[in-house]
């Protein structure tokens, strides 16, 4: 019998970007990346085995009869993209937000005109469960075509027990078939659902009454708030997610999107990350660092805003890890391209090639507080993804319109 049945070599690969043995924060330069040249890598069960030079490889697999899958022209490989933050589960399009706020109406006139979040979440409440899996498969099946093999997905257009539930049953419906892995976050906290005056009692429901059943039903492990003045404030914020955390639910924010109270309370709460912090200065850095937030940036919703990207380089400078996300949603962050997003703030941040892949692979893993995947070395799982280059520049160079041509899943082709 043949002991390495399931084991399968695929290669060679002309470089092997592996995001291996990367610094976990600050900046890095593009020589500390490992370009591993002519390489191949074994995998099994779902995870790589052995990674190095093909030509020795591929004498242990022909000796000891591994499946060999053989890459016929010049390819780069590199791990499997990770979106740390998106909102893709939802109904309905809010173009007409998107023509007010082009023709010149601010955030709030938009609300006050029936628009902004509560117009998703009504549309979202509309739509049945199958509707809701059917929008997010074919999102996901976009998603997984353009690299990416982990997604976060949060709820937040429910903003009731039986509303947020249903978002939630929709996720991990979608999770069990489609080979995009999805990481669900429970987001009830993202604005004050209508039926409520008092946000405080609002979210006291949640608590008892939700997030009990989140844990019961296995539908998150994550909580995530919306900390601004036009959805929960700081001493509101705080008091949720001390509680959150003390249920066993990791924390992550959404901080400093326009006023910066949220990044004192991701670092107060000991939050896995904080994302958006485009009104970030030096004290929230400081803050974050100290604490131990990962910053993820959300280029996407700078984009739809027509705002500022969140400075990513003097967070990069002030020691913090920082993760690249899309934040695609349907009012401020619509495109949802995650290498071309990655891409353009790298241009204008000046993040090394190596920060920015850093940013969508192993720095993303760390934001989701996954430790399994993110880089190509041995134990961890066989996501990846090849682009039809032979030198792995070109992928950014080409700001997202270089699209991988391959892509596996636990060394699976999808
Ligand atoms: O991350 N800032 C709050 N929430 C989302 C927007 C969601 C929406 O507009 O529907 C964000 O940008
Ligand atoms: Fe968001």
């Amino acid at each position: 019998m043949n002991l390495h049945e399931n084991y399968t070599l695929i290669g060679p690969f002309t470089q092997i970007l592996t995001m291996a043995n990367l610094p976990e924060a600050g900046p890095i330069v593009d020589e500390e990346m490992e370009v591993l040249e002519d390489g191949g890598l074994v995998v099994a069960d779902g995870k790589i085995k052995v990674i190095g030079k093909y030509s020795i490889l591929l004498k242990v697999a022909q000796e000891e009869r591994y499946k060999i899958e053989k890459i016929t022209e010049p390819m780069v490989l590199m791990p499997g993209l990770i979106d740390a933050h998106t909102h893709i589960c939802f109904a309905g399009s809010r173009a007409n937000d998107y023509a007010m706020r082009v023709a010149g109406k601010s955030y709030l006139e938009i609300a006050r005109s029936g628009g902004g979040i509560l117009d998703s979440v009504r549309k979202t409440r509309e739509a049945t469960v199958v509707e809701l899996v059917d929008n997010l498969k074919k999102r996901c099946d976009r998603h997984l075509c353009e690299g990416i093999t982990t997604c976060e997905v949060k709820s937040g257009y429910g903003l009731t027990t039986d509303e947020e539930l249903k978002m939630l049953e929709a996720i991990k419906l979608v999770n069990k078939h489609h080979a995009l892995e999805l990481i669900p976050t429970c987001l009830a906290a993202h604005m004050r659902p209508p039926e409520f005056s008092d946000s405080k009692l609002y979210l006291q429901e949640v608590l008892t009454e939700l997030l009990p059943q989140v844990i019961e039903l296995g539908l998150a492990k994550r909580v995530d708030i919306f900390i601004e003045d036009t959805a929960f404030t700081e001493a509101e914020s705080l008091e949720y997610l001390l509680a959150a955390k003390e249920m066993g639910f990791d924390i992550t924010v959404h901080a400093d999107q326009f006023s910066t109270d949220g990044s004192k309370v991701a670092a107060e709460v000991g939050a896995i990350s904080a994302d958006h912090l485009e009104a970030s200065g030096e004290e929230e850095i400081s803050l974050l660092k100290e604490a131990g937030v990962v910053a993820t940036v959300l280029p996407g919703a700078s984009l739809g805003l027509g705002m500022h990207y969140a400075p990513a380089r003097n967070m990069l400078d002030g020691g913090l890890c920082v993760a690249i996300a899309t934040d695609w949603n349907p009012g401020s962050a619509p495109m949802g391209d995650l290498l071309l997003q990655a891409a353009l703030i790298g241009a204008s941040e000046k993040l090394t090639i190596a920060e920015t892949m850093a940013a969508i692979t192993t720095r993303a893993a760390k934001a989701l507080n996954l430790r399994d995947r993110g880089c190509l070395a041995k134990g961890q799982l066989a996501d990846m993804i090849a682009f039809p280059t032979s030198n792995y520049k070109e992928i950014l160079y080409f700001q997202g319109k270089l699209k991988p041509t391959i892509v596996w899943k636990q060394g699976k082709e999808v």
